[in-house]
């Protein structure tokens, strides 16, 4: 479908389906442009009730939280042209059955490749340094003295780091990870020219680079080809005592063997902002002090959820202004 002029509101203004409470900023701007449907309850919708808030919309502005599949997306009112989602991932779209439907689907790239960089170094170090125990004991009032022996955990300065996905946000990490003297190692499917790749060694295998991994960041995106990737097999071909992280899509990783090898001592610990089934994570996470977990917080800095509204915002004024969204994912 191509961008056109839209249904308008009473007044004018394009009807636009605010999906989940937005930043104040994100939501003022929202309504002073749109005659937009907020969500102040914050209430999470299911499909169903999605097609129904959407009557009368043709623009919906939709999360994560949210899975268009492609149920879900038949279920929408005819008048629904264009979904922008509030986020990078794409995974929660179904795009085939957007197309084949003539959704315009956009996103919002670059702008939370920061917070979400800065993230994946916090659980990196978290987990490494035990920092979700040290918390804990202190919180606890369990801390007796200082002790030469408590709580000792990885060093993180001059380890190799291997980046599962160098895309923005891989390559993010790694500026971040020289900081901290380590070597970084990566596996994309296309090598990056040198200005991207910084000294960085590229694996055209993935497997290749898991033998060198103190630590793994994983930072590619969810698609059939990454769904379950760090199984048990993988985690055998890593270092004793390795780290990994996983600031990027839940089930890329298989649970059952992450969760293995955090029991055993094979990993020495996994810092997750992600989770399959969230926010129902497994709960035989909750049991491993050897996991650092955080909910699903990788952009939630004010300036990045402020740049993520307005960036999908701009994709939706672009569409009903009769211009190609700059962000347009399908
Ligand atoms: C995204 O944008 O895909 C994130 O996971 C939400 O912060």
């Amino acid at each position: 479908m191509t961008p056109g002029s839209p249904p308008t509101g009473n007044d004018g203004r394009p009807p636009l389906l605010v999906t989940r409470h937005l930043p104040e900023a994100v939501e003022a701007r929202a309504a002073r442009d749109y005659d937009a449907r907020l969500n102040p309850q914050d209430v999470v919708h299911d499909g169903a009730a999605l097609a129904r808030l959407a009557r009368g919309c043709p623009g919906i502005l939709v999360t994560t939280s949210e899975r268009l599949d492609a149920a879900a997306i038949a279920a929408l009112p005819d008048e629904v042209r264009i979904v922008a989602t509030y986020s990078v991932g794409v995974d929660h779209i179904d795009l085939g059955a957007a197309s084949a439907r003539g959704l315009v689907v956009t996103n919002t790239p670059d702008v939370l490749t920061d917070a979400t960089a800065d993230a994946a170094m916090l659980l990196i170090l978290g987990a490494a340094r035990r920092a979700g125990e040290g918390e804990r004991l202190v919180r606890a009032g369990q801390w007796k003295s200082w002790t030469p022996t408590l709580l000792l955990g990885v060093q993180v300065t001059g380890k190799r780091l291997c980046i599962l996905g160098m895309g923005r946000i891989g390559q993010a990490v790694a500026r971040r990870a020289r900081g901290f003297d380590m070597e970084v190692h990566y596996s994309t499917r296309r090598r990056l020219p040198p200005e991207q790749e910084q000294g960085a060694t590229w694996h055209a295998d993935p497997e290749e680079m898991l033998p060198l991994a103190d630590f793994l960041s994983i930072n590619c995106p969810l698609t059939a080809e990454t769904r379950g990737w760090l199984d048990g097999r993988r985690i055998a071909l890593m270092p004793d005592g390795a780290v990994v992280v996983n600031t990027a899509r839940g089930p890329i990783v298989d649970d059952d063997a992450l969760i293995a090898a955090l029991r055993s001592g094979k990993l020495a610990a996994a810092g997750l902002d992600v989770f399959t089934n969230e926010p129902d994570l497994d709960p035989r996470y909750l049991d491993l002090p050897n996991a650092f977990l955080q909910p699903h917080l990788g952009s939630a800095t004010v300036e990045t959820r402020n740049a993520m509204g307005f960036r999908a915002l701009d994709n939706l004024d672009a569409f009903f202004a009769g211009r190609e969204p700059p962000d347009r994912v399908a």
